[in-house]
């Protein structure tokens, strides 16, 4: 039987943006009551595309910070970066000769990711699921939770995990493993509103980190007179708000602050357009500009706290490292054993 192993990760590839933070990270803190909680900072995804070092190595702190001002304790759960913990680039190896090619090309993120110019992607963009596949199982973890963009890189977890499994069945019986099931198959938790934030220039493309757009997410880090300009640059439509959920199906971006609300308020969407129904944006923006400020200054206040000691930050990444190089080593062990190394 497996214990139950929760693992997530952020990239620190730019800004943290509110999808990051209603679709993953603040999540994060409530999880530790329920399960034994590993969140990383998943810096050698980053390197799939171009990262400048320095901003990256602060970024990966900045990360790291976010996660402790929304509750997440290093004493509870595991904090630490990647790139500390080899085996993950040792499992992601082990996995590209798992994973099939034809499954790779199923991944509609890659496509997203590359553009146009995909023969000028980086083999690493293209690998990405294996190592994400890896990130978890190597320690085994049997749940994720993740915003609705990676509900198809975590099935693709599921089917390495089987294929692994059905491949080595003989070894892993012979490893000690009786059901002869070495990796779990890892169970998505997605689940609340706005679990797919969308850009605030573009109803049609998610809110991502990615985006050169600079008025297309909100940061987290962002002041209150950024918040407040974004959202009035945001993109909608003349009408004012409808009264019902139906009257947004055909307004993506109407849609998006609707739902942007009810999550920051903890209210569902039919809740906020009984209070907004009618209005206009004119109204409805600075309302929920306040809101956000009100949700997300705290938040930044902490992490820019924290950042300022950086070498705290450092030692409980160091600190998480060796808590999670323990668990991943132990798996390795195995692995290698049964593939035949
Ligand atoms: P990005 O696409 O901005 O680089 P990451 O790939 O680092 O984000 O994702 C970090 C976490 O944030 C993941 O769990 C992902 O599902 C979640 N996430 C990213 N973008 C969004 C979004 N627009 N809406 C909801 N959740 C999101
Ligand atoms: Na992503």
């Amino acid at each position: 039987e497996f214990q139950n192993r929760l693992f997530s990760g952020v990239q620190p590839s730019g800004d943290l943006h509110l999808g990051n933070y209603l679709g993953a990270i603040r999540r994060f803190a409530p999880m530790q009551e329920q399960f034994d909680c590993i969140f990383c900072v998943v810096d050698m995804h980053a390197i799939t595309v171009w990262q400048e070092p320095e901003v990256l190595r602060h970024k990966i702190r900045e990360i790291a910070a976010t996660y402790m001002a929304t509750g997440v304790d290093p004493k509870k759960s595991i904090i630490f970066n990647q790139s500390q913990v080899l085996q993950h680039a040792e499992l992601a190896w082990v996995f590209n000769c798992v994973a099939r090619i034809g499954w790779m090309n199923r991944m509609t993120q890659f496509k997203d990711k590359a553009g146009k110019n995909r023969e000028n992607a980086s083999l690493g963009l293209y690998a990405y699921p294996s190592l994400m596949a890896a990130d978890i199982l190597l320690y085994r973890g049997t749940h994720v939770p993740v915003g609705d963009d990676q509900k198809q890189h975590l099935e693709l977890t599921r089917d390495i995990a089987q294929k692994f499994n059905n491949d080595f069945k003989k070894q892993i019986i012979e490893e000690g493993f009786e059901s002869g099931e070495f990796f779990p198959l890892t169970e998505p938790l997605i689940s609340g509103p706005a679990m797919r934030i969308m850009s605030l220039r573009d109803g049609s493309k998610k809110m991502s980190k990615s985006d050169p757009s600079e008025m297309a997410c909100l940061g987290l880090m962002d002041s209150a007179d950024e918040i407040a300009k974004k959202l009035r640059k945001a993109k909608t439509d003349p009408e004012p708000l409808p009264s019902e959920l139906d009257g947004l199906a055909e307004r993506p971006e109407a849609r998006n602050l609707v739902e942007i609300y009810a999550a920051l308020a903890n209210i569902s969407s039919e809740d906020v357009l009984k209070e907004y129904g009618g209005q206009g944006f004119g109204a409805f923006k600075p309302a929920l500009a306040e809101l956000a400020v009100e949700k997300l200054a705290p938040i930044s206040e902490e992490t820019k706290r924290m950042l300022a000691d950086p070498a705290e930050v450092d030692n409980i990444l160091r600190d998480g490292a060796d808590r999670a190089r323990e668990i991943a080593e132990e798996t390795m062990k195995h692995v290698r054993q049964i593939i035949g190394f």
